[in-house]
């Protein structure tokens, strides 16, 4: 029996590559995302080159649909082994114009959906006393970012979530760790900026390399679900000095 793997956001720039690697390495994926034409198309592209997958519409911010998402896998597939939150937003404003709903949609998204969907997910782990949940967060929950704030603020939220419910799931042997990657090359990362504004910014060398490069972000999640990673919890993979 393969194991379970969801991926919220599971249709994304990040997302999509975590899941036809995931797939490939034998786990049953369940794309979660709000996009149901990409997710769908991925799922399907999936299922055709031999792994298996399915999508499942979500918008990270509804308790019901989160709930809904862990209850219909458990029926489908008996078991949930890993849950990755990779659904996430940005918008680019100064704080002084930041309207206040502005600030709720990213927090929302970005910080109470991946309690929701943790949430759900944990229920069941929890019982099972086995699971792994992995948050992506980002280099600018710790640095900070001028002209989002709203952003960093759910990211700074989702790193310190990481280490309590940690706390809380590690007698139940559940995992939870956080991959904050650096710039990577995405429509969330392009969006707000012109191509020669986003190759401009990319070319701004971090300490070592330049973007984060997709596969390295799924070479952290393998290794966090390798059995030398067993007993890693409550730690934050900071990919690029911010
Ligand atoms: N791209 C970067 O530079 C970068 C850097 C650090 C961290 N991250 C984080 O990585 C994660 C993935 O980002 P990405 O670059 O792949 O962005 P992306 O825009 O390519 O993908 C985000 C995905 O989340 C989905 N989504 C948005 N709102 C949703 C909701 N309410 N419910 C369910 N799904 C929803 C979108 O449909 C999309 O498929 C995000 O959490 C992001 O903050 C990205």
């Amino acid at each position: 029996m393969s194991q379970v793997i969801i991926v919220t956001g599971g249709a994304g720039g990040i997302g999509a590559p975590l899941c036809r690697a995931l797939a490939a390495d034998g786990y049953t994926v369940v794309v979660a995302d709000f996009a149901a034409d990409a997710g769908n198309a991925l799922a399907e592209d999936i299922n055709r080159s031999g792994g298996k997958a399915v999508f499942q519409q979500l918008d990270v911010r509804d308790k019901a649909g989160a709930e809904r998402l862990a209850a219909d896998t458990l029926k489908s597939f008996g078991q949930i082994d890993v849950l990755i939150n990779a659904a996430g937003v940005i918008s680019r404003m100064p704080v002084l114009e930041m309207p206040e709903a502005e600030w709720d949609r990213v927090l929302g998204i970005n910080l109470k959906g991946t309690f929701l969907c943790s949430q759900a997910v944990a229920r069941h782990m929890a019982e099972r006393k086995s699971g792994k949940i992995i948050c992506v967060a980002s280099g600018r929950g710790i640095a900070g970012q001028r002209r989002a704030a709203h952003y960093a603020a759910s990211k700074g939220g989702v790193i310190a979530f990481v280490k309590s419910l940690a706390l809380e799931l590690a007698p139940q042997s559940v995992a939870v760790n956080a991959i904050a990657p650096g710039a990577t090359d995405t429509a969330m990362s392009r969006s707000g900026s012109t191509d020669e504004e986003w190759k401009k910014r990319a070319a701004v060398p971090p300490m070592m390399g330049g973007l984060t490069e997709k596969d390295e972000i799924v070479g952290v999640v393998r290794y966090l679900l390798s059995e030398p990673a067993r007993h890693i919890t409550g730690q934050t993979f900071l990919l690029r000095t911010p």
